[in-house]
């Protein structure tokens, strides 16, 4: 990732490369959608030369070489010269997860591979399973290893999953992937917040009044719905997406460029969060949900949550942080809004909370990076009106995160992964509120989640909609 900072003594014994990437469930949805895409795109970057040996439960290489070729039709289109390149290198292996005849087969295909990386894109019952028949089979061996979300279902179970992995392998070589780690306005939240002299003095609470993401999805559950039942929102992207970005927003500088100094000062605002209590968050489920196929009929399953987060350090108390993501809400984006103080005075007439200074940072679909101030307004009035001054404006992702996270990942960087510490602190955060702990209400699609929700931001100007600031790309 830091590609042009220098590299520190445990970054160069970190990083050799893996010679060999295994992806478990090369067959299924992740794969399809976001895998394949990922690797055609780093074999164009001369990312990536090495066997890939895909792991599912059926079929042969030619029907593996075909689903590839049908994954990048429909995700971004086939460059030929680079496929071809892909499918010398693609190996397949198929069999029973529990077989270990599977694991031997696989041990073979690895040949003399010294640093596989495995990667676990299948469901989560199955990562224990597969993490042993590794290390039973001597894959595991000088290996990496990648695992997919949700990592847990609750703490108690990211906490055993945790026990587990490390039976097999070393922390430094578990990699716990949260694609929004990857995205480049992600990262850019970070660089902007410590290449920049400007932010840090108003950054804490005397000059920040408040702080809100919003995760909003126009979509459904379309496809997902037995996943999306074990799961529900609070699991699905609070836990792991939003308290990324908030602790990548609220963390200290690292001393160094080191990638344990950067994760170390997110795992402190992880443990400095405040665990949820059921006054603290508003969920709610719309209407239809229960009529989707595979939904239970009396499902209480959240599709949408709102909450109220404190963190408890020097430079956050008494702000609140307000998070809020939902399915089929008016608009698709992301956007975090850092609302500053009022001026002491009011000089001009007062100023309401949302005409406060701010900045805006989009995360997507597009990407902005804005500072909300008031500009008079020409004429004899002393009336001010918001401008904007965007500091950065772009249409997406350069990279996808899938891209750039396994290439952090073949290489050992693991700056962009979750470490042990801060996926069981932010689990710790969300524990308490977990499954029926508080009641869910129903919203009508195409709304911004139940009403019960506008009473979590109270007193703070109301919740944040992205579309007003609405830039033409
Ligand atoms: C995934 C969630 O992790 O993130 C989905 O499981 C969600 O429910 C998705 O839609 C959003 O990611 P992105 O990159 O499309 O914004």
């Amino acid at each position: 990732m830091w590609n042009s900072a220098p590299r520190t003594t445990r970054e160069i014994r970190m990083t050799s490369t893996s010679d060999a990437l295994v992806v478990f469930g090369i067959t299924g949805d992740l794969a399809y959608k976001q895998i394949f895409p990922a690797l055609q795109a780093m074999v164009q970057r001369g990312h990536l030369d090495v066997p890939i040996i895909g792991v599912a439960q059926s079929g042969d290489l030619d029907q593996l070489r075909a689903r590839a070729r049908d994954s990048l039709d429909k995700h971004g289109g086939v460059d030929e010269k680079a496929f071809a390149q892909l499918c010398a290198n693609l190996k397949y292996v198929a069999g029973d997860y529990q077989d270990s005849a599977t694991f031997d087969r696989l041990r073979k295909a690895l040949g003399g591979a010294a640093r596989p990386l495995h990667y676990l894109a299948v469901p989560p019952p199955l990562f224990a399973v597969v993490a042993e028949r590794l290390s039973q089979s001597g894959c595991a061996k000088g290996g990496r290893v990648v695992v997919e979300k949700p990592f847990g279902h609750n703490l108690a179970s990211a906490r055993m999953l945790n026990r587990t992995l490390h039976l097999y392998f070393s922390e430094s070589s578990i990699f716990r992937i949260d694609h929004y780690l990857g995205k480049e306005p992600v990262q850019n939240l970070l660089y902007f917040r410590f290449a920049n002299s400007f932010l840090e003095p108003i950054w804490n609470r005397n000059y920040v009044a408040s702080v809100q993401i919003t995760m909003a999805e126009s979509f459904g559950i379309g496809g997902r719905e037995r996943f999306y039942e074990e799961t529900g929102a609070i699991r699905d992207v609070v836990q792991n997406h939003l308290l990324q970005v908030t602790s990548i927003l609220a963390s200290d500088a690292p001393a160094s460029t080191d990638p344990e100094a950067i994760r170390d000062q997110k795992t402190q605002i992880f443990k400095a969060m405040r665990p949820l209590a059921p006054t603290d968050l508003v969920r709610g489920q719309f209407t239809g949900y229960r009529e989707e196929d595979g939904v239970a009929a009396d499902s209480s399953v959240e599709t949408f949550v709102a909450v109220r987060l404190a963190i408890d350090t020097w430079r956050w108390a008494g702000v609140p942080f307000f998070l809020r993501a939902g399915k089929r809400l008016p608009v698709t984006a992301t956007e975090v809004m850092v609302t500053l103080k009022r001026p002491p005075q009011a000089v001009f007439g007062e100023i309401e909370p949302r005409q406060s200074n701010f900045l805006r940072f989009r995360l997507s679909p597009n990407v902005v990076i804005a500072l909300g101030a008031r500009a008079k307004v020409p004429g004899e009035a002393m009336i001010g009106e918001e401008v904007e001054l965007i500091a950065r404006h772009h249409s997406g992702d350069e990279m996808a995160p899938y891209e750039r996270l396994l290439g952090d990942a073949m290489r050992g960087d693991a700056t962009l992964f979750a470490g042990e510490d801060s996926v069981e602190a932010a689990w710790r955060v969300v524990d308490p509120v977990l499954g029926d702990a508080t009641p869910v209400y129903c919203y009508a699609p195409n709304t911004w989640g139940p009403h019960e929700a506008n009473a979590l931001v109270g007193g703070e100007g109301g919740w944040h909609d992205p579309r007003v600031h609405e830039v033409a790309p």
